[in-house]
């Protein structure tokens, strides 16, 4: 939530340019206002904030108030925590005097506190946000105890703030100065260029400057000047970071002729499927060498229970994952949504093992989770697409889903990855403990390596004129509520599928359990409420089909996701989406493809923002 950039280098350039290009690459994160401050050469910093998109902010600047030339910036746009997205709320924030500004993600959680004691310093304040709290308690301790020590200043005054941030703060007294720090609120990555450096919330934002990175870690304060970056921790000693090289592609984080992020995200899938097996999964055999260690620790081998932590998309995946993992471990699994797990006292221990998805590796609630998985002595699994994140610090392995960037607010192909990368932990697990015989396993790896070709074919014949998925979109696209249906691995797919439904197109949608529609839901069904049912081949397909039936007798219109070849569901649906043959348990990363297109559909046939819906951002990490 919040995407913060930072620039400093040694001659005056046109540094509006540059932090605009950058918060465009971070705008996923949160898009309720945007701002920028530049330090230009006559020494004065100058600041532009707007409510609503970075376009409105680029709109702005670009009406004759463009900042000069400068050695220094700092951008930020806004996911709105504490007061309304407007012009004043937005950042950078300043202090009284105007020497310093700050931008910040996060949330001040003792700000009222705070703003008391500096208002009855004298500090007069703008905004309603907690961030401008800090903007004036950094002033405080730079002209008092720090004397103008700017990485000083903010290190005193990050010591009396409860709560999470990542900042960059400037002062227009040090031209050559940008300080950043960390603590919970997010990532902050120092970009290293030649001659200059960067700070940004995402590496898309640095790529077209460096590929050479270093994430700062919890409780870090950063000095970056343009020829030097000085990494300090909590203690005040001097860190060493060995650099990270990304291989992203800056084209990855791009359009690429698409109209939206998202289809181009959803096409990417077969693709993105393919890295994540890439290496792992070889002439049937199945390899994570991310878990050797482990493995070799004897940690595996005791292990009597799996609890897997999740938000959102990522909490589906592990729905599904749970029915897999049981099937070929035979270990019980438990999947919960990581804002629950965090208040539940959750039972954890060394022989119970702790899988935390998450493809931003950032969200708040899932990190807390692991953190208190860790304290009771559960061993630690992340599954995330960032490198280098915040969850990957607190556990014990890392298993990446290789999706590249995902850069549309909606999961698509992280979620695709996310089920399978659970997947090659269960099948791993499931070899580990003698659950899956090698001739089973060749089987099943068999059959994942066919699944981005089934993809693929998918998305051939959605991407063909004459497929029905847009059409029915449009169709469907003024309708109030919609009820997704499944059983077994088709209930989670149907409340991925209304997920993606209602966070694009804003169309109210419910997932269920196909059995449990008549215990209540099916109040909610008429001639107006349409439904999917998910019915790929299973051993429940009968039960689905029944439940189907149910459904048509009230007159609701029904759509179906079905297996190829199945002619007979045609009788009781009024609408099929077919998608290829595939084992049960690898049905739902067929039958999702089809959701994803058709709220794509949806959304666009209804005008909304298919990258950013309303509301939402990439990463949440706020509570
Ligand atoms: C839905 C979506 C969200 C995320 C959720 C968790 O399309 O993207 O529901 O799945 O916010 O995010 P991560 O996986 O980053 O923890």
């Amino acid at each position: 939530m919040c995407g913060i950039i930072g620039y400093v280098g040694p001659e005056s350039i046109d540094v509006t340019s540059i932090l605009l290009d950058g918060l465009s690459k971070l705008e996923y994160r949160g898009y309720d206002s945007a701002g920028i401050a530049v330090l230009t050469a006559a020494g004065k910093l100058e600041l532009h904030r707007r409510a609503g998109k970075i376009a409105n902010l680029a709109a702005s600047v670009s009406n004759g108030s463009r900042p000069g030339a400068g050695t220094l910036g700092i951008g930020h746009t806004r996911w709105a925590t504490h007061g309304r997205p407007d012009d004043t709320n937005a950042h950078p924030h300043t202090d009284c005097s105007g020497t310093l500004s700050l931008v910040h993600n996060g949330i001040i959680e003792n700000y009222v506190d705070l703003r008391q004691e500096l208002i009855a310093n004298g500090h007069v304040f703008q905004s309603e946000t907690d961030t401008e709290v800090l903007a004036h308690l950094v002033e405080h301790t730079y002209f008092g105890e720090a004397q103008r020590d700017l990485p000083q200043a903010l290190q005193i005054a990050l010591k009396r703030v409860e709560g999470t941030y990542a900042i960059a703060v400037v002062s227009r007294e040090q031209p050559d100065l940008l300080v950043g720090a960390r603590h919970n609120g997010g990532p902050l990555i120092v970009g290293l260029g030649e001659r200059e450096n960067f700070l940004a919330s995402d590496i898309p934002a640095l790529l077209k400057h460096t590929r050479n990175i270093i994430v700062l870690e919890e409780g870090e304060i950063v000095e970056l000047r343009p020829h030097s970056v000085v990494i300090t921790d909590s203690a005040g000693s001097k860190v060493l970071r060995k650099p990270l090289a990304i291989d992203w592609d800056i084209e990855a984080a791009e359009k690429g002729g698409y109209s939206h992020f998202a289809i181009k995200e959803i096409n990417e899938q077969p693709e993105a499927l393919r890295r994540a097996l890439l290496g792992r999964v070889h002439q049937g055999e199945l390899r994570l060498p991310e878990l050797d260690a482990l493995r070799a620790s004897g940690t595996l081998d005791n292990i009597l229970r799996i609890v897997i932590v999740a938000c959102g998309s990522s909490y589906h995946a592990s729905l599904l994952a749970k029915y897999a993992i049981e099937k070929w471990t035979r270990i019980p699994v438990e999947a919960i949504t990581a804002s629950e797990f965090r208040y539940c006292e959750p039972i954890m221990g060394p022989d119970t093992l702790c899988v935390a998805v998450t493809q931003s590796g950032e969200t708040l609630d899932t990190i807390v989770g692991v953190r208190q998985a860790r304290e009771h002595g559960s061993p630690v699994i992340a599954i995330t697409n960032v490198v280098a994140s915040g969850i990957t610090r607190l556990s014990d392995a890392v298993l990446y889903l290789h999706a590249g960037p995902e850069i549309c607010v909606v999961s698509t192909k992280t979620f695709v990855n996310s089920v399978s990368v659970l997947y090659l932990l269960g099948l791993y697990l499931g070899q580990q403990n003698g659950q899956v015989q090698p001739e089973q396993m060749r089987k099943l790896l068999d059959e994942f390596e066919r699944l981005p070709g089934q993809i693929q074919d998918i998305l051939d014949k959605a991407n063909a004129p004459d497929d029905i998925i847009a059409p029915l979109a449009q169709r469907m696209a003024q309708v109030r509520s919609m009820v997704f249906i499944g059983r077994g691995v088709g209930y989670p797919t149907a409340l991925e599928g209304a997920l993606k439904l209602k966070e694009i197109s804003y169309i109210h949608a419910e997932g269920f359990p196909a059995g449990e529609l008549k215990h209540g839901s099916i109040a909610l069904l008429d001639p107006e409420t349409p439904l999917i049912g998910i019915a790929t081949a299973s051993h429940v397909y009968d039960k689905i089909v029944s439940n189907i039936q149910e459904v048509r007798a009230r007159d609701a219109h029904v759509i179906v996701v079905a297996t190829e070849g199945d002619e007979k569901i045609k009788q009781h649906a009024h609408d099929v989406l077919y998608v290829p043959s595939a084992l049960e348990a690898f049905s739902p990363l067929l039958a999702t493809i089809p959701l994803q297109l058709f709220a794509y559909y949806v959304a666009v046939a209804r005008g909304c923002n298919v990258d950013q819906p309303r509301n939402l951002a990439k990463s949440v990490t706020v509570e």
